[in-house]
Formats: C-alpha cells, sequence, structure tokens
C-alpha cells in the first residue's frame, strides 16, 4: 500500500496549487443572482439553453434567466463581459469552455448586436 501514500502526498502538495489558480471574477452588480451561486455555477448553462429553446420556439420575452439580465449585471463598466479577464471569459478560459452566443448576443448592457439571421438581438 505505499503507492496509496505516495499518491496522498502528491493530492496534498496539488491541491492547494490547483485552488490558487482559479479565476478571479469581478463582482456582480445589482441584486441576487437569478439562483444561488452554487447552482448557478454548476447549472448557468442549461438555464440559459432552456431559457433560449423557450424564447426562439415559444415567443417566450422577459425571462428569469435572459442572457442581457446576465449581462447587465456581469459585465464591468466600459468592458466586454467576454472581454479576458471579464466575468464570462476568466471562468471559460480556465474551463476550456468556448461559447459563440457573443457573436450575435450584446457583450454590455443596453447596447444591441445585428444576428445574423437579420433582426437586433438584446
Ligand atoms: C446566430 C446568432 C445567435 C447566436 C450565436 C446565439 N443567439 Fe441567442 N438569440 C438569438 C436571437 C435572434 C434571439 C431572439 C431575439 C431576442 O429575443 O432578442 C436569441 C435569444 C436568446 C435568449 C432569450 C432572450 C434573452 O435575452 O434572454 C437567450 C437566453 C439566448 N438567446 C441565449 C443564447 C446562448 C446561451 C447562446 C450561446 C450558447 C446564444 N444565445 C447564441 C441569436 C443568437
Ligand atoms: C440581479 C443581478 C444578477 C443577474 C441578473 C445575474 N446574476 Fe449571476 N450573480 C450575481 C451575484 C450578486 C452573484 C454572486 C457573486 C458576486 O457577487 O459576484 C452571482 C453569481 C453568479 C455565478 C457564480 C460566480 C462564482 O463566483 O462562482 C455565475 C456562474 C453567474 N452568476 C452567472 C449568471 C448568469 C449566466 C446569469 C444570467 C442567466 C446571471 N448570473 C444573472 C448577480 C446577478
Ligand atoms: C464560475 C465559472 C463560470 C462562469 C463565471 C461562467 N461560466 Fe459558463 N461555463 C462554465 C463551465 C465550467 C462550463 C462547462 C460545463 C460543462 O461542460 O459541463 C460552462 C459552460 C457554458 C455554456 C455551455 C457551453 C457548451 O458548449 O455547452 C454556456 C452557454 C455558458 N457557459 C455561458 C456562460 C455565460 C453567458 C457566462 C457569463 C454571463 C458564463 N457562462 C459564466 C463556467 C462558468
Amino acid at each position: 500500500m505505499k503507492w496509496l501514500g505516495a499518491l496522498l502526498v502528491c493530492l496534498m502538495l496539488t491541491l492547494p496549487a490547483l485552488a490558487a489558480d482559479l479565476p478571479v471574477l469581478p463582482k456582480a452588480k445589482g441584486g441576487a443572482c437569478v439562483e444561488d451561486t452554487q447552482s448557478m455555477r454548476r447549472n448557468h448553462m442549461d438555464l440559459l439553453k432552456h431559457q433560449r429553446d423557450a424564447t426562439l420556439r415559444e415567443g417566450v420575452r422577459g425571462a428569469r434567466h435572459s442572457l442581457k439580465d446576465c449581462v447587465a449585471c456581469h459585465a464591468t463598466e466600459g468592458k466586454a463581459i467576454n472581454a479576458e479577464g471579464q466575468f464570462c471569459q476568466s471562468c471559460h478560459t480556465y474551463a476550456a469552455v468556448a461559447i459563440d452566443c457573443f457573436d450575435c448576443h450584446a457583450t454590455t448592457p443596453g447596447k444591441t448586436k445585428q444576428a445574423h439571421a437579420g433582426g437586433d438581438v438584446r
């Protein structure tokens, strides 16, 4: 069982190092998030995708998990939310996730962007 001890020592040495590299996220403005922080970390992608389906297929607008609301609270003044070091980007760089959402959706509050399909996306 020597290997087990060696493995434990390895874990003890590497875990704090990993934790120290976690991205630092810009603080949100406004009130509380749309769900609690823990479940947002885990589930925001599902919430957003569900919300998109609801809007595009069923015409639901101004709903609880709207992408423009994420931007309103989580974008830093004067910076695009998907820019280097900003809210969505710093975490996704860390997690090696790439999203195309901001090809169409606005990256700063109150702006609109042209969709491929034509028409403005907020
Ligand atoms: C090709 C352009 C395009 C891309 C890429 C795109 N969307 Fe959209 N999205 C739209 C359009 C058009 C609408 C409907 C217009 C509106 O409701 O303002 C929409 C609506 C939405 C909505 C509902 C409206 C709102 O503001 O909440 C959500 C949520 C959403 N998209 C999320 C996403 C997410 C998440 C991604 C990336 C995984 C994404 N979209 C990628 C074009 C796009
Ligand atoms: C009314 C403002 C508000 C809205 C709208 C909002 N958030 Fe939040 N969000 C917060 C606050 C406050 C926190 C707690 C962390 C902080 O203070 O920055 C948070 C936390 C989070 C976290 C966890 C961050 C961490 O520290 O691990 C994620 C992920 C997140 N939000 C994503 C989203 C997404 C995606 C949307 C849109 C569907 C959204 N938020 C909408 C205010 C908001
Ligand atoms: C606390 C870290 C964190 C923050 C902050 C964060 N994300 Fe994510 N996001 C992740 C992780 C991790 C995944 C990959 C989850 C998986 O693959 O199961 C992900 C995945 C996604 C996906 C699905 C991508 C795919 O290809 O399936 C979307 C869409 C998304 N995030 C949107 C956003 C948006 C928009 C914001 C900013 C408002 C944001 N995220 C902020 C950690 C974060």
